[in-house]
């Protein structure tokens, strides 16, 4: 019985991983992370629950130092951790001369922090068996977005430290997937960007279905590397 650990899953792309993820066979065991229980609830009701044991866990990632207790909680409830997604992300747009510490800090905890901490600590169980991470970084942390400097930056850092830590962590039998999605129709996007119009970009199954992919047993050559992740979208 496989164990995955899933952050992000009240909406969005996480939700659609969560979705797909339950009729997928690899994982039976199902761990959702983060603070809108409500909306998690509506992602499980959304899920294929045969043969498999979903969970909710609440933890809100501005205080990261709640992690390690989390992760130790599911390791206890399920007896391995196999699979982590980190797909969880916060972004406040602003100008350099408007960015706050708290703005800078608050997008870390969540984007970077975050990550980091449940990463080193499902680690600690994942070196037994082997297993996958997957980080969900962004094209803005590749190219300059003028104005999203604490999201661009922290995404930037992600995208680092999955290639740190493909290496370092091989000797385990541990991948490191690092996927980098264009535009989605998500809540997110529409702080980024309030104007556009959300049917004329990816939708988050489209990210979705490309994530289940890279950790479905099936992969074997893709971690390692920031894989963008871009749709052509017909235009009308
Ligand atoms: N949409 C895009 O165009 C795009 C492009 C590239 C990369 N991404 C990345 O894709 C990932 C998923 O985002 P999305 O686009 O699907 O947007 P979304 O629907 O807004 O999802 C973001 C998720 O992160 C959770 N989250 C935010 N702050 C949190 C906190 N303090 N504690 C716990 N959970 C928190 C949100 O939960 P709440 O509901 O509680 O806020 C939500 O479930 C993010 O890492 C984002 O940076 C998105």
């Amino acid at each position: 019985m496989k164990t995955c650990v899933i952050t992000g899953t009240g909406s969005g792309i996480g939700r659609e991983v969560a979705i797909l993820l339950s009729h997928a066979k690899e994982y039976e065991h199902i761990a959702m992370l983060g603070r809108n229980v409500e909306a998690m609830k509506v992602t499980e009701n959304l899920m294929d629950e045969t043969g498999k044991d979903i969970s909710v866990w609440d933890i809100d990632f501005q205080y990261p130092e709640k992690i390690p207790a989390i992760i130790e909680a599911i390791y206890e409830k399920y007896g391995s951790i196999d699979c982590l997604l980190n797909i969880a992300g916060y972004t406040d747009p602003q100008s350099l001369l408007q960015t706050t510490l708290d703005n800078m800090e608050m997008t870390y905890k969540v984007n970077v922090f975050s990550p980091f901490l449940l990463i080193r600590e499902s680690v600690k169980y994942m070196k037994k068996s082997g297993g996958k991470i997957l980080n969900v970084a962004s094209t803005a942390g590749m190219t300059p977005r003028p104005g999203w400097l604490s999201y661009s930056s922290s995404k930037a850092s992600i995208i680092s430290m999955s290639q740190t830590l493909t290496d370092e962590l091989s000797e385990y039998g541990i991948k490191v997937y690092c996927v980098s999605p264009g535009r989605c129709a998500t809540k997110l996007r529409k702080r980024l960007a309030p104007n556009e119009d959300p049917t004329t970009i990816m939708q988050p199954r489209d990210v979705a279905e490309v994530i289940c992919n890279l950790i479905s047993n099936e992969e074997s050559c893709l971690d390692g590397q920031n894989i963008v992740i871009r749709k052509q979208i017909k235009k009308h």
